[in-house]
């Protein structure tokens, strides 16, 4: 059955370019990023997986383990890495999966063979501490992933994890955020000191909590 959000990540136990890996260890208490790519050795991949090696200080500060996935295997990676490394001046610093027999793209159904045969598609998946699905993206191989939005998006459940607060549209770091409905407008003075708007009883704004 297709993976859902809310469901347990499927856990696995693999070989990467730093090592045997269990996903679930390797996660421990920390959130994840599980991010698929069609094929080593092309462009668009090329110039992601160097993105995601830059933006690690990024992940980092938010707690958050990455770890890639393609169909090609170990050798392939690891020449493909020092071309990675090259052209986008970075050290990719994260393990990629070795997933020669696609055990990790069909657990994850990232192989979607009426857009491209044999090979997994852009997909991402963002994990919670809790090994709960928290985002599912699909994405065509043509087209690049914006890693700033995964940043956003895990800023967003963070703030929903840790302090009741939802984020509205277009929604950047350091606006206003959306009081959750699960909150009675008379709790939130206590739990929401820097004040709140009411613009209808449905629809709570708050500073966002967790900056000065
Ligand atoms: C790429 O990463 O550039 C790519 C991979 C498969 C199909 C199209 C583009």
């Amino acid at each position: 059955m297709a993976l859902r959000l809310g469901d347990v990540a499927p856990d696995f136990t693999v070989e990467t370019t730093e090592g045997t890996v269990n996903f679930h260890t390797f996660l421990g208490n920390s959130w994840g990023v599980l991010f698929s790519h069609p094929k080593d050795y092309t462009p668009v991949c090329t110039t992601e997986l160097g993105r995601v090696a830059n933006l690690k200080p990024e992940f980092d500060k938010r707690g958050v383990k990455v770890l890639a996935v393609s169909v090609d295997g170990l050798e392939s990676h690891k020449g493909w890495v020092k071309d990675i490394n090259e052209t986008q001046h970075c050290t990719v610093n994260y393990p990629i999966i070795a997933d020669e027999n696609k055990h990790v793209a069909e657990l994850y159904d990232m192989i979607h063979p009426n857009a491209l045969n044999n090979l997994t598609v852009r997909t991402v998946f963002i994990i919670g501490p809790d090994k709960t699905i928290k985002l599912m993206l699909t994405y065509p191989a043509s087209t690049g992933r914006n890693f700033d939005e995964i940043l956003r998006v895990i800023d967003s459940l963070q703030l929903t994890a840790n302090h009741s607060v939802a984020t509205p549209v277009d929604w950047k770091y350091g606006e206003d955020c959306v009081v959750v409905p699960a909150i009675k407008t008379e709790d939130i003075p206590a739990k929401f000191p820097k004040g709140f708007t009411e613009v209808k009883p449905y629809l709570r704004m708050t500073p966002q909590p967790n900056i000065d």
